[in-house]
């Protein structure tokens, strides 16, 4: 396995979603992990990512020596090469301003690492690689026992290496996609030069996870709050195969779920894989909670507290669980302990499962907590789950809750699921639901005048929502053809009683969250 060491580069968990996707296991860990730590890490090869900080800063960041004591291989990538000529001996000059973009690089002399590897060659017969650059600080002397394997225009050492130890540093990021061998480079690391198989896929994931929880909970019972989102639903379907009958769901059907959503969690868990499901109808006191509500925080926080107080109760009525089982995927852990450091400013409060009773001494159990959501979603297929379940597009736990703006009431509940299930079904029709990253309707309970056949009609307004994107923190509005636009309105209009118009969001984010509340 591999070990990433984090310098607080916005890229990180791409270098490692890269390793993981070439086949081999890998771990993120902050930059300051301790000797010891990393001794028993015990890995084949060590990354250092990049950072926004400076060698020159007063208090930078520096790995712990044994990193370069261990034997191992080491790639360095921008501040990573940067501390790491600096750590050996090098110098490293500053520089006034970062850039960051395009560059060609020219592949310079041999290199375990980039041989053989190129976009193009040049008229001189140089290898010459596409790649996405960072310019920032300078390594300007190059540490003792290294040369020079890669160069652009501005960078002379865009590229360095002592292939004796192994270590190697580039300049520009190979775990972006701009960087068009970058796959390449990043396998070429992790099998050739640090000697690792590809045994990290998805049944080798399954037959691991289900040893690792059998031997974990043995006998006992295990509870899980079944949402009927991704990554509980893998939860479930794992737990079962690995456990079979000590495995015992609660779904809550808040009321706020889109169309047909409950039937189909109990249909696909329940009736044909055999969980054990225990579904609580909680409509009424949710709703009844919610009402006169209108601030967004104050009803997430509301939907939030009746789901872990219904929760609790149904779990309290359970005998000899032992066990609380939860969806934790590996981002969520690299968050949560980076933002014990720094804290990230609150923009919305996303909730998940939150305290049980104490009395209950459940222990907790999160078995895709090394798992990002891609292999999450390759697990499922694993498992047997439908597509469709496995690809789909992320929703809030709040649910409609947020989605109908201002105070949530039955009628504009009802309204809002017709809406939108016109809107996925069309996009499902026209070959374009995997082509979004998320899409919905929301309920804008500001009304509007229309007519329909000879009369006025004064009623609320949908609007559609659709992006694209990555990660969730910034987004492009999905460019959908305006005739399939035309016939979602056209149908929403037909089918969907009081709705006076349909309008179509064309926020980015930022400005635009994608939720609207
Ligand atoms: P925003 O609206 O913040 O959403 O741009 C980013 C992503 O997070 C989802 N989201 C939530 N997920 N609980 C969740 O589990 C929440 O309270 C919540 N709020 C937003 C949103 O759907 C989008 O995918």
């Amino acid at each position: 396995r591999i070990l990433i060491l984090d310098f607080g580069s916005q890229y990180t968990q791409l270098i490692a979603r890269r390793v993981r996707e070439s086949g081999v296991y890998c771990e993120i860990h902050p930059w300051d992990m301790d000797a010891q730590s990393i001794r028993a890490f015990a890995p084949k090869g060590i990354i250092l990512s990049g950072g926004p900080q400076s060698v020159h800063e007063p208090e930078t960041a520096r790995t712990d020596p044994s990193v370069f004591e261990l034997g191992v291989p080491v790639l360095g990538i921008c501040y990573g090469l940067q501390t790491m000529s600096a750590q050996l001996g090098g110098a490293v000059v500053p520089s006034t301003h970062r850039e960051y973009g395009y560059a060609e690089v020219r592949v310079h002399g041999h290199s375990r690492l980039l041989d053989g590897i190129e976009d193009r060659t040049s008229p001189e017969g140089q290898g010459l690689l596409d790649v996405w650059m960072s310019h920032g600080d300078r390594v300007d002397v190059l540490p003792p026992g290294f040369s020079v394997i890669a160069e652009t225009d501005h960078a002379p050492l865009a590229g360095i290496a002592d292939e004796t130890r192994r270590f190697y540093g580039l300049q520009f990021h190979p775990e972006v996609t701009h960087t068009r061998q970058g796959q390449r480079i990043l396998e070429r690391f992790v099998h050739d030069i640090c000697g690792c198989g590809r045994r990290w896929t998805p049944r080798n994931i399954l037959e691991e996870s289900l040893d690792r929880i059998r031997a974990q909970v043995g006998k006992d019972r295990v509870l899980l709050g079944l949402s009927g989102g991704v990554d509980s639903s893998v939860v479930a379907a794992l737990l079962h195969r690995a456990i079979g009958d000590q495995l015992v769901c609660v779904f809550v059907d808040n009321g706020l779920l889109r169309l047909g959503e409950g039937d189909q969690v109990m249909s696909t868990f329940a009736r044909h894989m055999g969980v054990r499901v225990i579904r609580v109808d909680a409509e009424e006191r949710f709703l009844s909670r919610l009402k006169g509500i209108t601030d967004p925080e104050q009803k997430r926080k509301i939907i939030g507290n009746t789901f872990i107080e219904i929760f609790d109760d149904e779990a309290s009525r359970l005998e000899d669980v032992r066990w609380l089982a939860q969806g934790t995927i590996y981002p969520d852990v690299i968050e949560s302990a980076a933002a014990k450091t720094a804290k990230a400013r609150v923009i919305k409060s996303h909730h998940n499962v939150g305290g049980l009773p104490e009395t209950m001494n459940l222990r907790l159990l999160e078995p895709l907590r090394e798992l990002f959501k891609d292999e999450v979603r390759q697990l499922g297929i694993e498992l047997g789950l439908p597509y469709e379940m496995v690809y789909r597009h992320p929703f809030p736990g709040p649910g409609l809750g947020v989605r109908v703006l201002g105070e949530v009431v039955r009628d504009s509940l009802a309204t809002l699921r017709q809406a939108d299930h016109i809107f996925i079904e069309e996009l499902r029709r026209a070959g374009l639901y995997d082509q979004v990253s998320q899409a919905f309707a929301v309920f804008l309970p500001v009304h509007s005048v229309g007519v329909v056949g000879d009369n006025r009609l004064y009623a609320p307004v949908i609007a559609l929502r659709a992006v694209e994107t990555l990660d969730f923190m910034t987004a492009r509005w999905a460019h959908l053809p305006y005739e399939f636009l035309d016939l979602v309105c056209r149908r929403i209009a037909n089918e969907v009683p009081n709705v006076s118009r349909v309008v179509y969001d064309i926020t980015g984010k930022p400005p635009g969250t994608i939720e609207w509340e």
